[in-house]
């Protein structure tokens, strides 16, 4: 048994009770990042990891309705921090659990990411080995500040295949380099599609576009997800789709996704405390 470590973040000191954060990203908002984060989170849980998800996208939470949790209301505890909620064995939180469905969110910009930074310091996370950001989609000033402000060990970026998806995802990349988030790599959702009646193959969006993105951006294509009616059909019953037992196909996928991530993260430079320099009170 390996023990995982805390690794070193682009800067931000990472947080007590996180080892290490994992930033998923799109340029383009239903490429299937919130479905690639909740699945994802379930692979690396499976391997005995104790995980968490974050949902950060704010104008858009969709954790709380994948995970089920809709109806749930975050606590505040009496010291204001935030019990996260529990859901198939991982850590959540979402705005979406901290506001009904119905309340529309007029905050701007500097306040959705200070609201984030909050959501991610007062969550009272139980010693996790991996935290899943599920960002909103885009690369505005939201993301800017907060892929500079939260500690991130690591971001992947998602897409689907057509050119416009994989454009919107390069500029994704590009922001991650800008402020020195280590990209892991990229995955392509909706990659091809099985007809369930001639289980022929379709590239119904395009040939090989994560391939030459990544290719592009001198990443690793870390995995391909098919499009599946089985994925979205989970979804819309309020599971996600790991939890399903048939389809070992996609799901070793995901496990495939969840192995790379663990290993490339453990390869990273390890954190170490004695590094923080001092504070100076002056
Ligand atoms: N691989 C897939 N196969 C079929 N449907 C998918 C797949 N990935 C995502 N979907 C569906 O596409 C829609 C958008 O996915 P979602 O994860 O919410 O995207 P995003 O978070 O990028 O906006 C959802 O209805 C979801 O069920
Ligand atoms: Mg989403």
């Amino acid at each position: 048994v390996t023990t995982i470590k805390t690794h070193v973040t682009q800067g931000p000191t990472p947080h007590p009770m996180i080892k290490n954060v994992i930033a998923i990203a799109s340029g383009k908002g239903g490429v299937g990042k919130s479905t690639v984060s909740v699945n994802l989170a379930l692979a690396l849980a499976e391997t005995n990891a104790k995980v968490g998800i974050l949902d950060a996208d704010i104008y858009g939470p969709s954790q709380p309705f994948l995970l089920g949790t809709s109806s749930i209301a975050a606590e505040v505890l009496n010291n204001n921090r935030i019990s996260p909620i529990l859901a198939y064995g991982l850590q959540t939180i979402s705005i979406g659990n901290m506001i009904t469905e119905n309340t529309p969110l007029i905050w701007r910009g500097p306040m959705v990411s200070r609201s984030l930074q909050q959501l991610f310091m007062l969550t009272d996370w139980d010693a996790l080995d991996y935290l899943i950001i599920d960002l909103p989609p885009g690369t505005g000033d939201i993301h800017l500040t907060l892929s500079q402000k939260l500690p991130i060990t690591a971001a992947v970026v998602v897409t689907t295949p057509q050119d416009l998806a994989c454009l919107d995802a390069r500029r994704a990349v590009e922001m991650f380099k800008k402020v020195n988030v280590h990209v892991l790599g990229v995955i392509e959702n909706m990659a091809s599609f099985q007809c369930p009646h001639c289980h022929q193959d379709s590239p119904l969006f395009g040939h090989h576009g994560g391939k030459k993105l990544a290719a592009k951006t001198e990443l690793p294509l870390i995995g391909q997800i098919p499009l599946s009616a089985v994925i979205r059909e989970e979804e819309e019953k309020g599971k996600p789709f790991f939890t399903k037992e048939t389809d070992q196909s996609i799901k070793h996928e995901f496990r495939g996704i969840a192995n790379t991530i663990i290993q490339e993260i453990s390869l990273l430079p390890v954190f170490e405390k004695s590094k923080i320099p001092p504070v100076v009170k002056v």
